[in-house]
């Protein structure tokens, strides 16, 4: 997305407020205490969801944003709040085990994110990559099962939807061509932390699609997998404390953007709503302004380069899972190999 795009976009649309129907469904959104994340849950609640689950690493702000939401919704007996830290893929895989023995899920929001302009490890990573990626991916796979047994169950289209960013076109991941892209990453003196955030965001929309492609690959309605729906969008540039932590230039940079051009909160959680109202059709796609527009991917996602990168870093993810959390290469069905 170029920046007069980005500008338009800020300046001239404002995605609608949403309108469809979640009776019945059940909807994950991690990171859901605040931000974008939060206004998405009002959303679904005035949208008629039957149950709106938060996920997110504090059970206090959590419990804190479910009350908020009860009384400024009505709502009550609807909103539940499960413990689940990005960082760790033991929670992860705890968070994943409890959502498994639900009886239904329609939709999961992968929203819970950070930005940080400084290297700290966490779960054996670099931290952003860890939360945006690693954890985020881990924990998208391990939830694929209980997607698939909603879809046979119920007959329905469960979707997963990736919150990444239009800011992605500003990186083009010259990481990928190294022996191993996630371990260079991982390398301190060779990482520039100003751009960390959006080489896991323009990594989301990579994985994402790999992700399509692999359930794509398992197979017809019947496994299920056939219905899962994977997409990953832009809420565009909103009022959060996302940027909160931004330092030097860049956090000068974000308080003039968000003074000139930045969406609310409220506008940003339409947008994650809206990614989630969408079928089969919008699979593996990249959603704008709440819409599929895959001409807003930056041009190394859509270049042959871009595609030989995805492919790579998928194979390099599932190897990394695998050795984390055995069972995952089977759940994806990805025979991926370094070698
Ligand atoms: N705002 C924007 O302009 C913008 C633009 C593009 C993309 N996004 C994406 O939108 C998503 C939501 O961001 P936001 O703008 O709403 O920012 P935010 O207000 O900072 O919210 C981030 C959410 O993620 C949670 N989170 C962070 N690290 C976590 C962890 N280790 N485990 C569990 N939860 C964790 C936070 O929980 P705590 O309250 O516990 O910290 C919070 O609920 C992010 O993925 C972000 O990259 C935002």
């Amino acid at each position: 997305m170029s920046v007069p795009s980005f500008l338009y976009s800020q300046l001239f649309i404002e995605p609608p407020v949403p309108n469809h129907d979640f009776t019945g469904q059940t909807v994950i959104i991690t990171g859901g205490n605040r931000g974008i994340g939060l206004e998405a849950a009002r959303h679904l609640l005035h949208l008629n969801a039957a149950s709106v689950i938060l996920a997110v690493r504090s059970p206090e702000k959590g419990k804190a944003a479910a009350s908020e939401l009860e009384a400024s919704t009505g709502r009550t007996g609807v909103v539940s709040v499960y413990e689940l830290d990005m960082e760790s893929h033991v929670s992860v895989e705890k968070f994943a085990a409890e959502i498994r023995a639900l009886d239904r899920v329609d939709a999961v929001i992968l929203n819970a994110g950070m930005y940080t302009q400084f290297f700290e490890l966490a779960d054996g990573h670099e931290r952003t990559m860890t939360t945006n990626v690693i954890n985020t991916f881990l924990l998208a796979i391990l939830l694929v099962p209980a997607l698939k047994s909603s879809a046979r169950k119920w007959n329905i289209t469960p979707r997963v939807s990736f919150v990444a960013s239009d800011r992605h076109v500003l990186v083009n991941l010259p990481e990928w061509k190294t022996q191993n892209t996630f371990e260079t990453l991982d390398n301190k003196a060779k990482t520039n932390m100003n751009e960390r955030y959006y080489t896991s965001k323009l990594l989301q929309i990579l994985l994402a699609r790999a992700l399509a492609d692999a359930l794509d690959k398992q197979g017809g309605d019947d496994a299920g997998a056939g219905r899962v729906v994977v997409n990953s969008l832009t809420p565009g540039y909103c009022v959060s404390g996302l940027l909160n932590d931004a330092v030097g230039f860049h956090g000068f940079a974000f308080w003039l953007l968000a003074k000139a051009v930045a969406r609310t909160t409220e506008v940003g959680g339409r947008v994650l709503v809206a990614a989630i109202t969408k079928g089969k059709e919008n699979h593996g796609m990249y959603l704008n302004d709440g819409e599929v527009q895959e001409s807003a991917l930056s041009p190394f996602v859509r270049s042959t380069e871009g595609s030989l990168a995805q492919a790579k870093v998928w194979r390099e993810l599932v190897i990394l899972l695998e050795q984390t959390c055995p069972g995952i290469r089977e759940i994806v069905g990805t025979q991926g190999s370094l070698t």
